[in-house]
């Protein structure tokens, strides 16, 4: 059986495949592994790992996260993804949480927007402790260094969101 993006590559010539594109055949198949992820036709680039997780990008704008260890941090973070945009008293810290457009809590992999690195300016290093306070707040710790990027418009986002305080109650 030939990959679906193989093909989807095929007809469109060289336009590259779409995020919507992406987001649809992980639906579909739900890739586990780095090769599973390659073997639809994508090119992951590698960016960033830390003690649970590697980072790839695929798009401009999107990124794929693959646990390699302890799969159960990637589904914490996705039920605190899912919190956050469900409960209105934590809209506050939408602008700081990762979009993510899908989430496995099952295999772990998700796809989120991708965020560029950080700048080392001391005022930002400021809003990075603020923003980690307020997550803080809802039982998530960990956050600091590497687990900040920034959003296109420099907002701060926490995007390691997978240390949280057990459990994260889908219904409270
Ligand atoms: N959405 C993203 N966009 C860009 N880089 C990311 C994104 N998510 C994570 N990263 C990078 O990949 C690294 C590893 O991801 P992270 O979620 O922190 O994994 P771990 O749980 O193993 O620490 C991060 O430190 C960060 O620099
Ligand atoms: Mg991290």
């Amino acid at each position: 059986m030939k990959p679906i993006l193989y093909y989807i590559q095929k007809w469109r010539g060289d336009i590259p495949v779409t995020d919507n594109q992406i987001i649809a055949v992980f639906n579909e198949r739900h890739p586990e592994t780095l090769k599973d992820i390659q073997a639809l036709g994508l090119d992951p680039q590698f960016i960033g790992t830390g003690s649970s997780r590697k980072v790839y990008r695929l798009t401009e704008t999107m990124v794929v996260k693959i646990p390699y260890y302890n799969s159960t941090q990637n589904a914490q973070e996705i039920l605190v993804i899912e919190r956050i945009n469900r409960e209105s008293e934590l809209e506050h810290l939408r602008p700081h949480t990762p979009e993510m457009f899908y989430g496995n809590k099952k295999t772990g992999v998700s796809l989120m927007k991708y965020y560029k690195p950080i700048s080392s300016y001391a005022s930002v290093i400021r809003k990075t402790e603020e923003v980690g306070q307020l997550f803080f707040q809802i039982g998530v710790y960990d956050l600091g260094g590497n687990n900040f990027r920034l959003d296109t418009d420099d907002t701060i986002v926490a995007v390691d969101l997978g240390c949280a305080n057990e459990p994260v109650p889908e219904n409270d």
